[in-house]
């Protein structure tokens, strides 16, 4: 039986319920910080949302990323997003293998059209050795990707790898590993729009929440300064932390062991780098909503960010300069950790005139 073509009848089909589909809207329309009345105008604009096709490339990553993704709680509506979604070529998940899924992703793109296709990348693509470091079909990764989004309407990243170079791209990045927007810019690919859906893993509702918000708008969500989608990136891990109050008042854990962490006092004296990390896991969280790293007593590695690798330790408190390209991120870093240091500062101060007065 073939697939219904429109997202309302393929849910149906599937035996999603007009409430369910009502509570998911909802739902997505509150993580992308929308009025509730932007739940019933997405409802209905997805209900007859066409099928899109999607082209999925993987280069140099280490699977996580389509782990976070096929590994999420299930079944649940956002991986009926993704099954809905005409997903013509994906080298780990397809059954095809060797030519076979070469002529599926030649004729995906041919049947789709100029702009009638997105393609979803994650992993970094390496320049060295001539690109023999990842290469397929005899063919380099970055030709894979030239030829592959020559003609699509938007390049999604998912993943910091492809965002921003990731693990890869982490000093010495020994295969001159870069990401796709670095490619773009130094025209070594052709430019198209792009999403950046960064994260180490990135968040699976976001990566739905992206693709709902294209199914719906038929356009891309509006980006931040580094390409990602402000509904989900548009606050840092700090903004919306249940551990806030506690940093307001001074309140740090000194170890992981600790009477205060014990207590569930903010992480920042412990490497917390959530006040210059912009991400959704505090609101959308992590496994069906049920916690994010703070929630589970780690801090924030800030792994939605560029340069995270390279930033300094994890467990250090922020400093200026930690996270980002010099020129991207430094100035939200020397904010965030100013902003930091002042309240762990104010916090030892605090502590001394204690231990002075007696
Ligand atoms: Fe793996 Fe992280 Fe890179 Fe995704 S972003 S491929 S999880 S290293
Ligand atoms: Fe939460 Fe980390 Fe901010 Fe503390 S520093 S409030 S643990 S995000
Ligand atoms: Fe990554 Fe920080 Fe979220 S480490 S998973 S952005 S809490």
């Amino acid at each position: 039986m073939d697939e219904p073509q429109r997202l309302g009848d393929f849910l149906l089909r599937r035996g999603i319920s007009r409430r369910a589909f009502m509570k998911f809207c909802t739902a997505m329309a509150s993580a992308m910080a929308m009025p509730p009345s932007f739940a019933k105008s997405m409802a209905k604009n997805l209900e007859s949302a066409k099928r899109e096709s999607v082209i999925y490339l993987s280069f140099q990553e280490c699977t996580g990323c389509a782990e976070s993704l096929t590994r999420s709680h299930s079944p649940t509506l956002e991986t009926l997003i993704f099954d809905f979604i005409s997903l013509d070529y994906q080298d780990t998940l397809m059954a095809a293998a060797g030519r076979a899924a070469e002529r599926a992703k030649e004729e995906a793109i041919k049947r789709a059209g100029p702009g009638g296709y997105l393609v979803v990348v994650d992993g970094s693509v390496p320049l060295g050795a001539g690109g023999a470091y990842s290469a397929s079909g005899g063919k380099t990764s970055l030709q894979i990707l030239g030829d592959t989004i020559e003609n699509a309407a938007a390049v999604i990243c998912v993943g910091t790898c492809s965002s921003f170079g990731g693990i890869p791209y982490a000093d010495p990045n020994p295969t001159d590993a870069r990401s796709v927007s670095q490619l773009m810019e130094a025209g070594k690919v052709p430019s198209k729009p792009v999403i950046n859906v960064s994260g180490c893993p990135p968040i699976p509702v976001v990566i739905a929440g992206t693709l709902a918000h294209y199914l719906t708008f038929g356009r891309i969500p509006e980006l931040d300064h580094l390409n990602r989608p402000k509904p989900f990136f548009g606050e840092t891990i700090h903004d919306r932390c249940y551990r806030r109050p506690y940093y307001e008042e001074g309140k740090f854990a000194q170890a992981f062991d600790d009477e205060g962490a014990r207590s569930g006092w903010c992480l920042y004296e412990l490497g917390c780098k959530g006040p210059i990390t912009y991400n959704a896991c505090a609101t959308t969280k992590w496994n069906g909503g049920t916690s994010f790293p703070v929630e589970s007593g780690h801090g924030c590695l800030g792994c939605s960010e560029p340069g995270f690798w390279d930033g300094g330790s994890f467990y250090k408190p922020l400093s200026a300069g930690m996270l980002g390209d010099p020129g991207t991120l430094g100035a939200a870093a020397a904010a965030g950790a100013a902003v930091g240091a002042g309240a762990a500062w104010a916090h030892r101060r605090r502590n001394a005139r204690a231990k002075e007065e007696g």
